[in-house]
């Protein structure tokens, strides 16, 4: 075997972090809730906490939910973890939480906003279950404490 192959056979870092509906114009929503940076310099952040936690990530956005769901089923052999913000999905697909059900990868849900203290309907996450950890609230920093998760549940050192 080669060297590579070696290390491609034994490496299980890679986090496919998944964001859903309106994450496209991330920058264009309302600042106090999420930050005010746009989803590509978001994804940057996250790379360079990823990359510094010892994680190589896979960034994926879309508006569809039938492409949210397609993403989920090929990231059981694109990768090892999911981190995923499915904005307002979160709250009723329960088409995407099969999904990701059926990943059977260590997964983490996001939210930039605080969730729990806002409407009612945005307490509710259907994920409940699937996830090892919700975090939200915490902005953009919200996604380096769910890469450290990642990488402890992966068994991945920095
Ligand atoms: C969100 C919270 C959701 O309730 C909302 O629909 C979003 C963003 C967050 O990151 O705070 O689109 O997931």
């Amino acid at each position: 075997m080669s060297i590579v192959a070696r290390v491609s056979a034994t490496t299980r870092n890679r986090v496919a972090v998944l964001h859903g509906v309106n994450f496209d114009v991330l920058e264009r929503r309302d600042p106090e809730l999420y930050g005010g940076a746009s989803l590509s310099e978001l994804e940057h952040q996250i790379d360079a906490w990823a990359r510094a936690a010892g994680l190589e990530p896979l960034f994926f956005q879309t508006n569809h939910e039938g492409e949210f769901v397609e993403y989920l089923h090929r990231s059981r052999e694109l990768a090892d973890g999911v981190l995923v913000n499915a904005g307002a999905w979160t709250h009723y697909s329960r088409a995407i939480a099969d999904a990701l059900d059926l990943v059977g990868l260590p997964a983490v849900e996001v939210h930039l906003s605080d969730v729990e203290a806002r409407e009612d309907w945005r307490k509710l996450s259907v994920f409940d279950g699937l996830v090892v950890q919700k975090i939200s609230g915490k902005g953009a920093d919200g996604y380096r404490e769910a890469l450290g998760v990642l990488a402890r549940e992966m068994g991945v050192a920095a």
